[in-house]
């Protein structure tokens, strides 16, 4: 009798706590789930405490779903389901529903992320004490784990393999076609490897492209292994130290382990070491020093295109025509180069014929001359330039000599803004996704705001005053349906093609307009299909 009154209580109870229990477990049942207005909670903790799941705010009100280590002093966020598209901070949520599909859903109801998974009820999710996030069936099969999708980091034991790769703004690291792991940089116009070094053979490098397995590991005691030879290992290597390896928004590819009595990370492997030697990083004209900190400028005759983001790089102050009697000058960047995207390569010809070769064709923007070996490389494209007492050559920038007015010469092209770019995220620009669908949000959160204020006003005006006229009813019905558009041809008659200018300010020329029609009757008559839609998140189950 007392076990089955036992059983009664604790069955109901059972239900319900999967739904309403989603803080500091490590595995969830279906019907789960985690809204982003609970972002201080966690969905998912690991059973050693090491790593957390939940939401993640990439920017204002953009939110993503990630893994991140609980004990840092700041947020590392280890993997993300989303992180190019982030959701809405209100509204949004993560479900595992009763298919077995784990899914992420915006505040509009459109799924941004899922599993894919469709193992019905029985299947669970967990937060392994790795950081793998897995999701299985009632048999215990894994059908989805995060770490076979990798964003921009490698745990420990999370193998990195032919078909995963990290990823971090235009950089990526990936096993190539010839077996051999990479890092690149591939920009909107232009894709250049930059690592293993390409002056040295692969064999020099010490790797090797016979191995197809493409298969490389960082186990726990900080030692990589990759199957194309790579092998490398942190400065504190070792059992008991946290650790991980990312690719950063400047190129560079570093293992980071834990201070656990400070909670902050320090960089205990890197693989490059002059950061001038990552491609692309000031961008397409940029000029990169390192001496001692990241420094890009323009080159001569070059300005910055986008004055807030060296990753656009720099354009041409002039135009060149090309005709056969424009005259150019040189201007001289000495210890410097720009690495590949040769038109021609001499050899023991002097200064004067290189300059002649570069003269001769059109698309020659600069040449690099070696005064000693009297190399002579003639440039197509200003990518990947440099300055580097260590190299003993200078590079010579190609200019139009009537150019304007304007000075070019030295270095900086663009005095007043700063050009030290190290570390921030945002300086790099690659903040640019996040930060425009906060913009975006923030807008849409204010508008939103002031609708319903005016609607809210409106509506407590129109109950308040039962006995108001017919035409102003009009108007808060106008209020209550939409805002009304109008049409340039309509526009067009009532201000009398715009005959009477009231006042210009910065959104443009204020024109006095006159409507004769009732607004009524635009309201209702013109734009069916502009009627307010009603967004229900979708259902999922
Ligand atoms: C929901 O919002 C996202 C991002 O703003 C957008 O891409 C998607 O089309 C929207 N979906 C619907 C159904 O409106
Ligand atoms: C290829 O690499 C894998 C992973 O590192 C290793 O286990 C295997 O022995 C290698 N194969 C050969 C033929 O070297
Ligand atoms: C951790 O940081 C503290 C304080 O900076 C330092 O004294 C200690 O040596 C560090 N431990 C390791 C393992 O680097
Ligand atoms: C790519 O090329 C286009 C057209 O030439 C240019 O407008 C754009 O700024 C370039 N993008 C970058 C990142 O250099
Ligand atoms: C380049 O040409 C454009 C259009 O032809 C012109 O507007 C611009 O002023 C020219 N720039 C220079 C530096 O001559
Ligand atoms: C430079 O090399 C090219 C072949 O790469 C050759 O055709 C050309 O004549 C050489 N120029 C001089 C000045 O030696």
């Amino acid at each position: 009798m007392g076990t089955f009154f036992f059983i009664l209580i604790i069955l109901p109870l059972l239900a319900v706590l999967p739904c309403s229990y989603a803080s500091a477990q490590s595995t969830l049942s279906t019907g789960s789930s985690l809204s982003v207005e609970e972002d201080s909670k966690t969905f998912l903790t690991s059973p050693r405490n090491e790593f957390s799941c939940g939401f993640y705010e990439s920017g204002g009100n953009a939110f993503s779903f990630s893994i991140w280590f609980t004990a840092t002093v700041e947020k590392t966020v280890v993997w993300s389901a989303n992180p190019k598209s982030p959701v809405n901070g209100h509204g949004s949520n993560v479900l595992l529903n009763h298919n077995g599909n784990l899914a992420l859903t915006d505040v509009n109801g459109t799924v941004t992320w899922d599993t894919g998974t469709r193992s019905g009820e029985g299947t669970v999710v967990s937060l392994l004490d790795t950081g793998n996030l897995i999701v299985r069936d009632s048999t215990g099969t894994i059908l989805w784990e995060s770490f076979s999708s990798p964003t921009d980091t490698l745990l420990p034991l999370q193998p990195l393999t032919k078909g995963t790769g990290l990823v971090s703004s235009y950089y990526s690291l990936y096993f190539d076609n010839d077996n051999v792991l990479r890092l690149m940089y591939d920009g909107p116009n232009i894709s250049s490897i930059y690592w293993p070094n390409l002056d040295n053979t692969l064999f020099e490098n010490g790797r090797t492209s016979y191995n197809s397995s493409r298969v490389a590991v960082l186990d726990t005691e900080g030692f990589f292994l990759s199957s194309d030879g790579l092998n490398f290992k942190a400065s504190d290597w070792g059992t008991g130290v946290k650790r991980r390896l990312t690719i950063g928004y400047d190129g560079n590819l570093r293992m980071y382990s834990l201070n656990a009595s400070t909670g902050s990370w320090i960089v205990s492997w890197e693989a490059i070491a002059d950061m001038c030697d990552v491609h692309g990083i000031c961008g397409q004209n940029g000029m990169c020093e390192y001496s001692p900190s990241l420094r890009c400028s323009c080159a001569p005759g070059y300005e910055m295109t986008d004055p807030q983001n060296w990753n656009k790089g720099c354009q041409p102050k002039f135009n060149k025509s090309c005709s056969k009697t424009e005259q150019f000058d040189f201007i001289k960047v000495p210890h410097s180069d720009c690495y590949g995207f040769d038109l021609s390569y001499n050899e023991s010809i002097t200064f004067a014929e290189c300059e002649r070769i570069c003269l001769d064709s059109c698309s020659c923007l600069a040449f690099t001359y070696k005064t000693g070996s009297a190399y002579c490389y003639t440039k197509a494209l200003l990518f990947n330039c440099y300055r580097s007492p260590n190299f003993l050559g200078d590079n010579y920038i190609k200019v139009p000599k009537n150019r304007g007015t304007s000075k070019q010469s030295g270095l900086t092209c663009n005095p007043g803004i700063p050009v030290v770019v190290q570390g921030s995220a945002s300086m790099y620009g690659m903040g640019d996704g996040n930060k425009s669908y906060t913009t975006y949000y923030i807008f849409a959160a204010i508008l939103g705001g002031l609708v319903l204020l005016f609607i809210g006003t409106s509506w407590s005006f129109l109950y308040s005053k039962p006995n108001i006229p017919k035409s102003m009813e009009a108007g808060y019905r106008m209020v209550m349906s939409q805002f009304r558009m109008f049409t340039y041809r309509e526009l067009t008659e009532a201000t009398g093609k715009f005959k009477e200018e009231i006042g210009r300010g910065a959104s443009g020329i204020v024109y006095r307009g006159v409507f004769d029609r009732p607004v009524d009757e635009h309201v209702r008559g013109d734009h069916p299909n502009r009627a307010p839609k009603y967004l229900r998140p979708q259902n999922l189950d």
